[in-house]
């Protein structure tokens, strides 16, 4: 799903979420851990305020694994409790129940201090589109997915998706809007397929995909293209041109005269990054 965000959308889905965490006693905030910042609502620490929260970066079989930890210690140093996972085959999701009740160990104490017997702790997860909200709750639900149906004070139609562990979750993720503020961040999103590619330029964005693997994956970037030689000026559009018809070629994305038709090579390259099949990759450090 791409959504185009507009001031209005932002305030209604800021409300949204807003309506939401009276009903929930933590949140899970989803990141693509191949873009940690880029993927996070600007906003997010406004909208949450004191609510607990466990960040997830997700996509993390797409992630480079040392990057992955690098983010991993800063989010533990801005005092959040943050997790890999990959929702798409489970990786690191059924430690989640476990981890919101080390966040929420001081409400379930104090209940059974009470002779409460702790109820189910309730969740939302939140997240730009497509960083995998509804995998994760399809995978959290597995075979235990039932509707717990309305409870007083819940907004009508809202249901609870019963996960293990004794967490519920609403069936509903909140939607949030992706940092814009500097192209950069667009580029970055849209190399991911995180938002519409006609927002932007294919080739560009191709190109600025390039200049990144080039940077950071140049070997495996030139064995998968049979490039022979890598770029040397990052700043020089015809160096990233050269290359991008070095890759048109080996894929056969080919015009009349032989030239090369950029936009379809740009289409072959971020699919095959976006795939995996240039291994893992991650465009962010802290
Ligand atoms: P959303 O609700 O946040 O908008 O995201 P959604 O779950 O629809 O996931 C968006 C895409 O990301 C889906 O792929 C989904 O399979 C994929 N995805 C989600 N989590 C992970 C993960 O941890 N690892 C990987 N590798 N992929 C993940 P799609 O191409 O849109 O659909 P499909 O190929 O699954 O049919």
């Amino acid at each position: 799903m791409a959504i185009q965000w507009f001031p209005g959308h932002m305030t209604k889905a800021r409300r949204q979420i807003e309506a939401k965490l009276k009903l929930i006693d933590v949140v899970i905030e989803l990141l693509d851990a191949r873009l940690p910042l880029s993927s996070r609502n600007p906003m997010i620490d406004d909208i949450l305020r004191d609510k607990p929260r466990l960040i997830l970066l997700n996509k993390a079989d797409l992630a480079d694994p040392e990057a992955t930890r690098k983010w991993l210690a800063y989010f533990k140093a801005e005092g959040h409790l943050a997790h890999p996972a990959d929702a798409s085959t489970g990786t690191g999701v059924k430690e989640i129940p476990e981890q919101v009740k080390m966040l929420l160990k001081e409400k379930i104490d104090r209940q059974i201090a009470r002779g409460m017997n702790p109820r189910a702790m309730r969740a939302l997860i939140v997240g730009i589109p497509n960083v995998g909200k509804s995998t994760l709750i399809n995978k959290m639900a597995g075979r235990h997915i039932a509707a717990v149906g309305d409870r007083p004070g819940v907004t009508k139609g809202q249901q609870w998706i019963k996960t293990g562990g004794n967490l519920e979750l609403l069936d509903t993720p909140g939607i949030l809007w992706p940092r814009f503020e500097d192209q950069e961040v667009g580029y970055r999103l849209a190399v991911t397929g995180a938002i519409k590619e006609e927002i932007l330029n294919i080739e560009e964005i191709a190109f600025y995909a390039v200049k990144y693997l080039v940077k950071d994956y140049g070997s495996r970037f030139q064995e998968r293209f049979g490039i022979e030689k890598l770029p040397e000026d990052l700043e020089n559009p015809d160096e990233i041109v050269a290359v991008m018809e070095a890759v048109g070629r080996k894929r056969g994305c080919l015009i009349s005269g032989g030239r090369v038709d950029l936009e379809k090579a740009s289409r072959v390259l971020l699919h095959e990054l976006r795939a995996g099949k240039l291994g893992r990759f991650t465009l962010e450090t802290p």
